[in-house]
């Protein structure tokens, strides 16, 4: 539980960013490049160049994108610049790196040098089987996203001796795992799947398939030349107004609803897969030599937010209902004749599942200054001026 104390420092910190967002425009990135993993809540367009992926993952219409300085959309799932743009900024870049996808061949290597690549993709897991069948057939995988990175860094060594320094001084950052837990919470039983299996499913066992997923992207790219990890874990997510939706909805019997006014069953999952997380980090730093991390706690963090709302540094006022959308969660989905709330910024979710631009400043911030409430056993700022690997 976080403490007053702890209210007062998250709420300072935030307030400095503010200023420290500022600079930035001003400075040299504090790293040679930045590299994104994972899913829809980094994404900034890959989908977009996904012949089958549907609207469901695609955020390439409106009203996404509707705070961006061009107040079109770009594939972002958010109204405005979404976590991975925000920490960008903080590391002294306008906004994140391109989507892989909308690189022409000839520029992916000069890219990696210049910025970085952002190989994101919405609706995409740590299981590989996650994201296709939600978003009508095609993601980019983590696999996939890992293995890109992995030739285009062969690729970049081979011609430029500078490469692999650049590499382990550039930051990997990765989002992802909220949609295995989406789709293994919602996942209805499936027509070879009955009852009894549905409750014999194996919790603990599919939280350790997850993990040991990422021990695999983390070390393939270790393996690649990456140094500087920043993970941030998969947040509330029963909480997402997608989530909120099914736990109040009438006749669900066994599902409860928590105390955040949130779908118990999701956050249990949320909360049982973030230490695992931590310990896996924690393993790899002592494995693998020079590695090092910062890990994002982002179910605590929304704990603070969710108790604490009203702090000044953000001041939200509506926690569970969409931005975007009909209905009382944003059922109805966000697209053009989507409702649209007034005032954004006092919203923490954009659409069902993900936040405002708003919110993931929140997230940004904290990963970037957090002194150890939220982020360990670093944090962002501390990853990339760590001496040289
Ligand atoms: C996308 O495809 C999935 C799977 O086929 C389907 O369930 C979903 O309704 C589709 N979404 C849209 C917006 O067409
Ligand atoms: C190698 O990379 C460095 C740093 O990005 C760059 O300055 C240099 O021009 C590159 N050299 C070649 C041969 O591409
Ligand atoms: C349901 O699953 C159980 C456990 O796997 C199995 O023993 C049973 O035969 C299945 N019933 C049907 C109708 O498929
Ligand atoms: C669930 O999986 C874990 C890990 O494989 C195993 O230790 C545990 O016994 C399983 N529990 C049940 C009820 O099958
Ligand atoms: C969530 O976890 C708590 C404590 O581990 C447990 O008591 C509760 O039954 C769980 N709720 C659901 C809906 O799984
Ligand atoms: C939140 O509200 C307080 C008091 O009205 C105000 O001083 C502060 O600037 C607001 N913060 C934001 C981020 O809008
Ligand atoms: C919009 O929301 C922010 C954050 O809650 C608040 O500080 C600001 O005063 C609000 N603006 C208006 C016009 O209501
Ligand atoms: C990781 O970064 C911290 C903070 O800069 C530094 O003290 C530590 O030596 C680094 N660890 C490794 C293994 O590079």
């Amino acid at each position: 539980m976080a403490s007053r104390g702890g209210a007062f420092a998250a709420g300072a910190l935030v307030l400095l960013l503010a200023l420290a967002v500022q600079g930035a425009a001003e400075r040299k990135p504090l790293v040679p490049a930045m590299f994104v993993f994972g899913d829809s809540l980094v994404d900034v367009g890959n989908n977009n160049h996904l012949p089958r992926c549907n609207a469901s993952c695609r955020a390439d219409y409106p009203r996404y994108g509707v705070d961006l300085p061009c107040h079109s959309p770009t594939g972002r799932f958010s109204n405005g610049y979404n976590l991975a743009d925000r920490l960008a900024q903080l590391l002294g870049f306008p906004e994140s790196p391109p989507p892989l996808l909308s690189l022409p061949k000839e520029r992916l290597v000069p890219q990696m040098s210049s910025g970085g690549i952002n190989f994101a993709s919405g609706g995409a897991g740590l299981l590989d089987r996650t994201g296709p069948r939600v978003c009508g057939g095609e993601v980019l995988s983590m696999t996939a996203q890992v293995d890109k990175f992995t030739r285009l860094a062969r690729l970049w060594r081979r011609e430029n001796r500078s490469a692999a320094g650049l590499i382990s001084r550039s930051l990997f950052f990765i989002s992802v795992g909220s949609n295995d837990l989406f789709e293994y919470i919602d996942s209805p039983p499936a027509p070879t799947r009955n009852d009894t299996q549905q409750t014999n499913r194996n919790d603990t066992q599919f939280l350790q398939d997850l993990v040991a997923s990422y021990t695999c992207y983390v070390k393939d790219l270790y393996a690649a030349g990456a140094r500087k990890f920043s993970v941030v874990s998969p947040s509330l997510v029963g909480c997402s107004p997608s989530q909120r939706a099914l736990a109040h909805a009438p006749g669900r019997g066994p599902i409860g609803v928590d105390k955040f006014g949130c779908l118990a069953a999701a956050n249990n999952l949320s909360r049982q897969l973030q230490p695992m997380l931590a310990a896996m980090l924690q393993g790899l730093g002592l494995e693998l030599r020079r590695m090092n991390y910062s890990l994002g706690d982002a179910v605590g963090m929304a704990e603070f937010v969710f108790k604490s709302p009203s702090t000044p540094a953000y001041n939200f006022t509506e926690l569970g209902r969409a931005c975007c959308g009909g209905g009382v969660f944003g059922e109805g989905g966000c697209d053009d004749s989507a409702p649209l709330c007034r005032n954004r910024s006092s919203y923490v979710f954009w659409d069902r599942f993900h936040p405002t631009e708003a919110a993931s400043a929140v997230t940004a911030n904290e990963l970037f200054l957090d002194t150890g409430l939220f982020v360990r056993p670093i944090n962002v700022q501390q990853l990339v001026v760590a001496p040289r690997p």
